[in-house]
C-alpha cells in the first residue's frame, strides 16, 4: 500500500553526506529503497560544491564529517545556496546547543544515532513536507501581495469615479466584522473580498462604467454581470471558495431582489452580509459625479429604512445606531488597543 512518506520521497533528489563509506552505502541504499534518487558523497567539501552546482530536494547529512562537525557547514551551504531546501542531520551526540543552532539554520530534522530506518525516513519525507508547505506559502503571500496592490488599481483605471473605494470598504468590512465577533480566519477572507469585490468590473465597457444619466435595459445588464464575472476571474485563486461567494453576492439583498441570483436573507452568510453593507455605506458617505455625499443622519435614516429590505435587519440597526452615536469614529480601526 501507498503511504504519504512513500509519495513524499518518490523520485527526490537527496544528497545525502557522511565520511564512513559503509554507513554511506546503507543510507543510499535506504533512501533508494523508498523511491529518491541520491547522490552519495564522503566529504563537506564536495557537498558544497555539489550544491552550488545544481539543486536538490533535500540534504542529508552526518554532523560529525572527519574530526569536526562540518555537517553544519554543508548545512549553512544548502542554506546560503539553496535556501529552500531542507535538510536532516544525524548525530550521535544531540546536544541543546546543537538543537539551537539547527533552529537557526535550515536543518529541519535531527536524526539520532543508531539510526532506526523507519525514523530516518520518516524524517525525510517530514523535511520535504515542511520545506513544500513553506514554499507554497510564501507564493500565497507572493499572490496575495499582487492582488493587494494590482487589482484595486485595475479597477480603478477602468472607473476612476470610484478611487480608494475598495481600500476604504476593506476598512469599514474589517471594522463592522470585529465588532459582529467574526473571527479572525474569516475576517482575513472578507478583507479579500472587499478589496476584490468589483474586479468583475474588469469586464464591463469603460463606456457602460462612466455612463451619465440613465442606462438602457442591456447596459444595466451588462454591469449586473460583474459579480458573476469577478467570481470567475478568481476561479484558480487556491483555498479561496469564501472570497469567490462574497464577490459574487456583494450586490444580494436581503429581501431576495439584488443581484445576480436573487439570494435571500441568511442565504448570504454573515460576512457576506457585513460586505453588502459596507459597500453600500462608502458609495453613499463619499461624492459621486452624479451626487454629492450623504450626511450622516441621512445614511442612518437609510439603514434603518432598508432594514430587511437591502440589508440584514440587525446589522442595519447596529449601523445605523452606531452612525447616530459615534459618526464616523464607528468605522474607524480601534485606537485602544495596547499591542
Ligand atoms: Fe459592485
Amino acid at each position: 500500500m501507498e503511504t504519504l512518506q512513500s509519495t513524499t520521497l518518490q523520485t527526490r533528489r537527496v544528497l545525502v553526506v557522511d565520511d564512513d563509506q559503509a554507513t554511506l552505502r546503507t543510507l543510499g541504499q535506504l533512501l533508494e529503497d523508498a523511491g529518491c534518487e541520491t547522490t552519495c558523497v564522503p566529504d563537506a567539501h564536495l557537498a558544497c560544491a555539489l550544491l552550488a552546482e545544481r539543486n536538490y530536494d533535500l540534504v542529508l547529512t552526518d554532523l560529525y564529517l572527519g574530526t569536526d562537525q562540518l555537517g553544519y557547514t554543508v548545512a549553512e551551504a544548502a542554506r546560503t545556496r539553496r535556501p529552500q531546501v531542507p535538510v536532516v542531520m544525524l548525530t550521535g551526540r544531540p546536544s541543546f546547543h546543537g538543537a539551537v543552532d539547527a533552529l537557526r539554520s535550515s536543518i529541519r530534522e535531527i536524526v539520532v544515532k543508531p539510526v532506526d530506518p523507519d525514523v530516518l525516513i520518516e524524517a525525510c519525507a517530514k523535511a520535504i513536507e515542511t520545506a513544500s508547505l513553506e514554499r507554497k506559502r510564501r507564493q500565497l503571500e507572493a499572490q496575495n501581495r499582487v492582488l493587494m496592490t494590482v487589482a484595486p488599481r485595475m479597477i480603478e483605471a477602468k472607473d476612476p469615479t470610484t478611487s480608494g473605494h475598495a481600500e476604504r470598504v476593506i476598512q469599514y468590512t474589517d471594522r463592522l466584522a470585529e465588532r459582529c465577533g467574526v473571527g479572525e480566519e474569516d475576517r482575513e477572507s472578507l478583507r479579500m473580498a472587499a478589496l476584490l469585490h468589483d474586479v468583475g468590473k474588469i469586464g464591463v465597457p469603460r463606456a457602460i462604467l462612466c455612463k451619465e444619466g440613465p442606462l438602457t435595459a442591456a447596459e444595466r445588464e451588462v454591469i449586473q454581470a460583474h459579480p458573476q464575472v469577478g467570481y470567475d476571474i478568481l476561479a484558480d485563486l487556491e483555498d479561496c471558495e469564501d472570497v469567490r461567494l462574497w464577490v459574487v453576492q456583494h450586490h444580494e439583498r436581503w429581501d431576495g431582489r439584488g443581484y445576480p441570483h436573487g439570494l435571500r436573507g441568511e442565504e448570504v452568510a454573515l460576512p457576506g452580509r457585513i460586505l453588502i453593507l459596507a459597500e453600500v455605506y462608502d458609495a453613499l458617505a463619499e461624492a459621486r459625479s452624479y451626487k454629492p455625499a450623504w450626511p450622516l443622519d441621512k445614511i442612518s435614516a437609510f439603514f434603518r429604512e432598508q432594514a430587511g429590505k437591502h440589508f440584514d435587519p440587525e446589522l442595519a440597526h447596529i449601523v445605523a445606531d452606531g452612525l447616530d452615536r459615534e459618526g464616523r469614529r464607528f468605522f474607524a480601526p480601534r485606537t485602544d488597543l495596547l499591542f
